[in-house]
């Protein structure tokens, strides 16, 4: 089996990277952001007393490259910023880190995947044979978020993005449980001049090396 483990801030080009790597070397590929956001979805309008119980009797799974909650196809909703505002904070709460973190495990037991998120390399998977973190200037990040939103015909706002983006990054970053960090034994990449296909030419070239 092969796990490849990438993490980096919001817009870094994870996720589009993430992509290529699977459909390239043919292994699945885990969007753990979007796990937190299926999560804050179903959360959001519920009284925080009851988000333990709702919690445990709620099911997230992937098809494919297709987030399902509960069953229902959630790929188009979780990714509103509202909802990417919100899982800044939902993500902050233990048990629900503890929640995802174990089924992030049990899906990687599993089969070989590339997974991505915040904390892959340092708690879900620090013995994955394959480690990177990818980052990128604000600006190019708050910019690749602006364009996806417009490619998916929804309202953005390139001011409002880098705002929110910065809050994001300074919240995933300074949080108590699991922070965003460049852990010691990853290779650090930053993609602010590379597109996603010569991001992952870079990590395939660099796995091929063996010395990552
Ligand atoms: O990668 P993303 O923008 O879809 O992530 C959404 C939020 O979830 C982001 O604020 C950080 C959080 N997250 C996390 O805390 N741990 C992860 N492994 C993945 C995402």
């Amino acid at each position: 089996m092969i796990h490849i483990a990438i993490d980096g801030p919001a817009g870094s080009g994870k996720s589009t990277v993430a992509k290529i790597l699977s459909r390239k070397l043919n292994i699945s590929y885990i969007d753990t952001g979007a796990m937190y956001r299926a999560v804050t979805l179903k959360l959001k309008d519920f009284d925080p007393k009851d988000f333990n119980r709702i919690l445990s009797e709620t099911s997230i799974d992937f098809i494919g490259q297709d987030i399902f909650l509960d069953g229902k196809n959630v790929s188009s909703e979780i990714r509103s910023e509202e909802i990417s505002r919100l899982t800044s904070d939902f993500s902050k709460i233990d048990f629900i880190r503890e929640k995802l973190v174990d089924l992030q495990r049990k899906i990687a037991e599993k089969k070989s995947c590339v997974m991505e998120g915040r904390d892959i390399t340092t708690v879900v998977l620090p013995h994955a044979k394959y480690k990177f973190f990818l980052s990128a200037a604000p600006e190019v990040r708050a910019k690749r978020r602006y364009d996806q939103l417009l490619e998916k015909n929804m309202l953005a706002d390139y001011n409002k993005i880098l705002e929110d983006l910065k809050k994001r990054d300074e919240n995933d970053m300074n949080r108590k449980n699991s922070p965003l960090k460049v852990g010691d034994d990853v290779t650090f990449i930053d993609s602010s001049d590379l597109n996603g296909e010569e991001t992952a030419d870079l990590i395939i070239s660099k796995i091929g090396e063996g010395h990552v």
